[in-house]
């Protein structure tokens, strides 16, 4: 295993997604309630995006909330805000210090009034940044297309396929390299629809909240097996 503290990436990886996914499990095998494993999962979203930068990717991408999630129990979907609501009371200045800008992809009106004024306060504050760390919260795929048709529409601008890339939330961020998915699910679930169109998909078994660097490395060591054709030969 490579050591961490050195290890690169190169060009040919610019930004990685997650699916940080199985949070309830990892509470529920340890007899604790969901909500400590949402609290776990948080420190591991931290971590993980710090050491993405320090492995030198331009872009990282955070699933942490769907626009199907709020099926949800109330209780659970509190939680979830206040401590992405804490994370930005933690962490906004040290994402400004390491020079990234921080993005919420997602339908930002439908968020607490507080949540989203502390999101566009640091999305203005980090805007001039070139790393970028987008956090996807109240996020689905099928609406953000819709959103990006929509915007087209308004602007009275032509829908081809460069046009709606950037009227995405995403914008002009790097499509995705790498889609990670922890937990064992082998599905997308509504995440970066149009932006996956090639991304290489990982999947592991590992519980998001037991996510370490270490697996990461074997995932990007994985990424660099492969070959990426897109449709050539
Ligand atoms: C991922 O963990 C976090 C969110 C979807 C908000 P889950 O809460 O989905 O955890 P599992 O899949 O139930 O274990
Ligand atoms: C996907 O996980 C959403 C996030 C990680 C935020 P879910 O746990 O909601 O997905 P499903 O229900 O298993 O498809
Ligand atoms: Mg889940």
């Amino acid at each position: 295993m490579e050591n961490k503290n050195t290890f690169k990436v190169d060009e040919n990886l610019k930004h990685i997604a997650f699916i940080m996914d199985g949070n309830g499990r990892w509470a529920k095998a340890r007899g604790m309630e969901r909500p400590e494993g949402h609290k776990e999962g948080v420190k591991v979203f931290e971590r993980v995006a710090n050491t993405c930068f320090d492995f030198g990717l331009e872009a990282v991408t955070f699933y942490a909330f769907s626009t199907e999630n709020w099926k949800r129990p109330p209780a659970e979907i509190k939680t979830i805000m206040g401590l992405l609501s804490m994370y930005l009371d933690k962490c906004g200045d040290s994402l400004i210090k390491r020079e990234v800008r921080f993005r919420v992809i997602g339908d930002k009106a439908g968020l607490d009034k507080s949540l989203r004024n502390k999101i566009e306060k640091l999305e203005n504050e980090s805007k001039q940044f070139g790393k970028t760390l987008n956090v996807a919260i109240n996020y689905g795929g099928r609406d953000e297309i819709v959103y990006a048709c929509k915007k087209l529409v308004n602007e009275g601008k032509e829908i081809n396929k460069e046009n709606l890339s950037l009227a995405l939330y995403t914008e002009d961020c790097v499509e995705p390299d790498m889609i990670i998915r922890t937990a064992g699910e082998r599905r997308l679930s509504n995440f970066l629809l149009w932006q996956s169109s090639y991304s290489e998909l990982y999947f592991t078994d590992v519980l998001w909240p037991d996510f370490t660097d270490e697996d990461l490395i074997l995932a990007i060591n994985d990424f660099y097996s492969r070959r990426r054709r897109y449709g050539g030969l």
